[in-house]
């Protein structure tokens, strides 16, 4: 008889708050299970669906119970290609999210105990593309868009594998929305681990501005601190920024984007009957 599961989910570190047979939930850092019920899914029934940065796979054992016939799990194993602002990486050379290693092993546990079929990918974003990947009817992106220096190439990279319609799941600067509901801004952080912290307007923006159309938004999204989070004290909480002040109550602000990549018209011919004009003149 091998170890039973909850002494085996008890030796790793979880990242999600996963709920496993026999009443187990793992102790995440971060608890997404009621957002998962308020981010506005399409049917997915029968559909081949891609997970992007799905660590322990939260969202892509979701999906998996919604119904789709395939789940992809993407993530990168070494933390080389994690797209880290160069001076964290410098000034952190052995650090990860978590150790990367204990990220896969706990997603390979959670999978086992879950008799899922769900198959881990391991691949960078940046090398998503019609070539390495046969294309999807159905992508989430969740909490990745703020790790990476190039966030706009990021979903243009998956616009092009994705064959029907996507989440966009990620965080948001909550004081930023509120001043500035209008216009995009986004923070550049660069000194921990994520480079961008967007209010919503620019999260929008960024996501239309790499070819996709718009097609409903969730409300804010809290994701509170999970079962095996380290909380700040209450002091500690009130002398922080207002953001900090909000995720350590409230959660963390996250809103989701149900989008379609956009297509584009067929190129109209042209008519050789006329002649040529410079597009300017
Ligand atoms: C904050 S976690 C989000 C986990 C999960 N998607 C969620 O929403 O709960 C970010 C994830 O993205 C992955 N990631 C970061 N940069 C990546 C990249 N360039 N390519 C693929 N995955 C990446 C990390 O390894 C990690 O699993």
């Amino acid at each position: 008889l091998g170890e039973p599961l909850f002494k085996r989910v008890a030796k790793l570190r979880w990242y999600h708050t996963l709920e496993l047979p026999g009443g187990i939930v793992t102790p995440g850092d971060v608890d997404t299970r009621a957002a998962a019920g308020r981010v506005p899914f399409p049917s997915l029934e029968g559909k081949r669906c891609l997970d992007i940065g799905t660590m322990n796979g939260f969202w892509a054992f979701e999906m998996e119970r919604r119904g789709a016939a395939e789940v992809v799990a993407l993530d990168v194993e070494d933390p080389r290609d994690l797209d880290w602002p160069p001076r964290t990486r410098l000034l952190n050379p052995n650090a990860s999210y978590e150790s990367l290693d204990h990220v896969a092993e706990a997603f390979h546990l959670a999978r086992e105990a879950l008799d899922s079929r769900v198959e881990r990918l391991v691949m960078r974003i940046d090398d998503l593309s019609p070539a390495t990947v046969d294309g999807f009817d159905f992508v989430f992106i969740g909490g990745v868009l703020v790790h990476l220096r190039d966030p706009i190439g990021g979903l243009d990279r998956i616009r092009e594998i994705c064959l029907g319609d996507a989440i966009v799941f990620d965080l948001i600067d909550l004081t930023g929305s509120l001043l500035s509901r209008r216009t995009p801004r986004a923070t550049l952080d660069a000194r921990h681990v994520w480079w961008w912290s967007p209010n919503l307007a620019a999260l929008t923006r960024m996501i239309e501005s790499a070819g996709w159309e718009l097609v409903k938004r969730s409300p804010v999204l809290t994701l509170p601190r999970g079962p095996g989070a380290t909380r700040p004290s209450l002091g500690r909480l009130l002398r922080s920024h207002p953001n900090m002040l909000f995720a350590g109550l409230a959660g963390d602000p996250h809103v989701a984007w149900y989008v379609r990549p956009l297509r584009a018209p067929p190129l109209d011919r042209p008519d050789e009957s006329k002649p040529l004009r410079a597009p300017f003149s």
